[in-house]
């Protein structure tokens, strides 16, 4: 018998209530099949900090490392002061776990509403740089809250850093139909980390002769995203761009609400963890209204990634299929969608 360990982090605000429905679809795509799940809850998050002043302690992450893949909702809580828990419990874990490649799909199924008149087909994937640039921590202030004040943060890239996760770009292209590839940058104005960039796009382009590369800044990239979004295929970027995007990927194609998100640690060193890419989102949070289904494309990503790619379609095709459904219905609960697809997958 196959045995996935899975470590488990609701995290905060709906986080809370997305994370059970994508375990719920877990359990039913995997019923029958042989494949044993085993998972351990962490209780990390707003409530840990206010009980215990703790973000993700060595003995958590040491314990976390155990397992095959994790399964994250969302942290961030307006009781804690910004950045406390996305830095010391999210982004801990991406470093940690060496979670170099972010990897975000975006796909329209057709018929869903979207802010888009005519979406087309869309159906590209973001590789965002998941270890670097701006999300470093390196920078500072000096005089501190006086006029005089000078806050810094700055963007660090490697070669090493950026060729890796081009590399897997590159890879990911090669074997898609539209083999495209689309660095997104700001090289006219960043011009060191931008070359780098573009230099390590061009060097890695002579292994993959079948991809097409282009280019787009990364402003006029996101006026694409809405007039074109078609013309994307595989978009390579760092950290901070690859985040803003995926956000506004998230909204053309149908919301944020099911956008999802791959942490991956491609050597296989450590765990990788799938997550939306929504947080936890204060404003709607205790409702029973977020939307499960970025969650539940987190779990397939999951599956894919460990190797049960059967399962991972199912889970997808029930995705779609509910997808259907929503065309012109009232909208539903966190737990009725949820239950809706679980069913779909059971079938
Ligand atoms: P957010 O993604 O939480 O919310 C943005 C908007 O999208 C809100 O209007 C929210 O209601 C809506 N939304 C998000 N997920 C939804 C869903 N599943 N269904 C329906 N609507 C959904 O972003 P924010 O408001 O900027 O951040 C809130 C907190 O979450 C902050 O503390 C932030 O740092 C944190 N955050 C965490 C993650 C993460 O854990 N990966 C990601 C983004 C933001
Ligand atoms: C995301 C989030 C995180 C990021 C924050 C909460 C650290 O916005 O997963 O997209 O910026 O990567
Ligand atoms: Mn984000």
């Amino acid at each position: 018998m196959t045995t996935i360990s899975l470590a488990v982090i609701p995290g905060d605000g709906i986080g809370k209530e997305v994370v059970p429905e994508g375990m719920k679809v877990l359990d039913a795509v995997l019923k029958g099949t042989g494949v044993d799940l085993v998972t351990s809850y962490y209780d990390l998050g707003a409530e840990r900090w206010h009980r215990t002043g703790e973000t993700l302690t060595d003995d958590d992450l040491e314990s976390i490392k155990q397992h095959d893949a994790i399964l994250l909702g969302s942290v961030g809580d307006p009781s804690v002061p910004s950045g406390i828990l996305e830095r010391g419990l999210l982004l801990r874990l991406r470093f940690a776990l060496d979670h170099y490649v972010n990897l975000r799909p975006s796909r329209y199924y057709p018929g869903v509403p979207t802010p888009l008149a005519d979406p087309g087909e869309i159906d590209f994937v973001v590789v965002r740089e998941g270890t670097e640039g701006l999300y470093c921590g390196n920078g500072g202030t000096v005089r501190a809250e006086t006029p005089q004040e000078i806050a810094t943060e700055v963007s660090v890239n490697t070669a090493f850093g950026v060729e890796r996760v081009v590399r897997y770009a590159f890879a990911k292209a090669a074997v898609r139909p539209a083999r495209h590839l689309t660095l997104v940058h700001k090289h006219n104005v960043l011009v060191y980390a931008g070359d780098l960039w573009r230099r390590t796009v061009e060097a890695v382009s002579v292994d993959y002769p079948e991809v097409q590369v282009d280019y787009a800044h990364v402003d006029a990239a996101t006026i694409y995203m809405v007039t074109d979004p078609g013309r994307f295929d595989v978009i390579v970027t760092d950290n901070l761009f690859g985040d803003i995007l995926t956000d506004e990927a998230g909204a053309v194609t149908g919301g944020i609400g099911l956008a999802a998100s791959g942490n991956i640690n491609p050597t296989g060193d450590f765990p990788s963890m799938f997550e939306p890419v929504h947080g936890s989102a204060p404003d709607i949070a205790g409702q029973g209204i977020a939307d499960p289904t970025a969650t539940v494309l987190a779990v397939a990503l999951m599956l894919d990634h460990l190797g049960h790619q059967k399962a991972a379609q199912r889970v997808e095709a029930a995705v779609e299929q509910d997808m259907r459904t929503r065309v012109g219905t009232v909208s539903r609960s966190t737990s009725d969608i949820g239950d809706a697809i679980a069913e779909a997958v059971g079938r």
